[in-house]
């Protein structure tokens, strides 16, 4: 594929500071672009911004739940490198608990960071890639929106993934004459430690239950591949954009609970 399409164009990622998203950065970066890492705690994020090479990286703290504060700083990244050319809706929030026993702080939760986050985050850079002459959108999903052995007990996660693929299906009817394309890009299990969110008890349930579903899962992709695949979504010439595409592990390999893992 062709990386001169993006090369010194600007992309924002929401939750740039690690996993998914810095990985997605930095394989923006090595195709000549200049990213905006976006995320709240400042130290990783400028942690993040320093690893890569200078000039071509700016962090900034923000909440995608806010909605006024995400309309600022993408106004920031437009006028610190003069243009806002892509966005990267990366935040996303994986919680495995029963939908019967989640209590209300958590639905809310859920729903903010996996769905809600991801519309403030498209309002505020629709007016920007306009005035830039287009640009392109990439949603992160999730590929638990069609493998139900991905994991257990996830299923507000996934209904939510799910809400952001259609949002993002009628979106990109709506952007259509304006050059600005919607993509759908949707992960399989990666190695990110964000399982570090869940909470124990509700974890081995979820274990528990995933077992119950079959004895192999399909293994967990490395970061960087994710991160290259997603950048890969901006090598495509003017006129044309990926509209969906889902990059899962392809390993079969045996599921263990938690406590066994914690044997070594
Ligand atoms: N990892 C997987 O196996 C997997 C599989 C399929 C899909 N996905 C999807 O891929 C995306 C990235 O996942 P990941 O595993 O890389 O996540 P992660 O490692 O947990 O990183 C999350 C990032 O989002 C930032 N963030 C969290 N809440 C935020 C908020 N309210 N406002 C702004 N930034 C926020 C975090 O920084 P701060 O905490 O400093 O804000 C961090 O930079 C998510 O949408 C996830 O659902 C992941």
């Amino acid at each position: 594929m062709d990386h001169s399409y993006i090369k010194n164009q600007v992309v924002a990622v929401t939750g740039g500071s690690r996993g998914l998203g810095l990985a997605a950065a930095r394989a923006l970066v090595r195709r000549g672009a200049r990213v905006a890492l976006l995320a709240r705690e400042r130290g990783p994020l400028e942690a993040a911004c320093s690893a890569l090479p200078p000039g071509r990286a700016l962090a900034v703290r923000a909440d995608v739940c806010d909605r006024a504060a995400i309309a600022v700083a993408l106004g920031e990244v437009a006028a610190h490198f003069g243009r806002l050319d892509g966005l990267v809706n990366n935040v996303g929030f994986q919680f495995a608990r029963r939908l019967e026993l989640m209590p209300e702080d958590e639905i809310r939760r859920i729903i903010d960071l996996n769905f809600v986050g991801a519309i403030f985050a498209c309002q505020a850079a629709i007016p920007l890639l306009r005035a830039a002459g287009g640009g392109r959108i990439v949603n992160i999903s999730s590929s638990t929106v069609r493998h139900a052995n991905e994991f257990s007990h996830v299923g507000l996660y996934s209904a939510c993934k799910a809400a952001l693929e259609h949002f993002s299906r009628e979106l990109r009817h709506e952007l259509r004459h304006e050059r600005i394309t919607v993509t759908v890009f949707s992960p399989g299990a990666a190695a990110t430690g964000s399982v570090a969110n869940f909470d124990p008890g509700a974890l081995q349930e979820a274990m528990a239950d995933w077992l119950t579903r079959g004895p192999e899962f399909d293994g967990a992709l490395q970061p960087d591949t994710v991160g290259e695949a997603i950048a890969a979504c901006f090598d495509y010439p003017p006129g044309a954009a990926a509209e969906f595409i889902e990059v899962r592990p392809s390993v079969p390999t045996p599921k263990m609970l938690e406590s066994e893992w914690k044997k070594d």
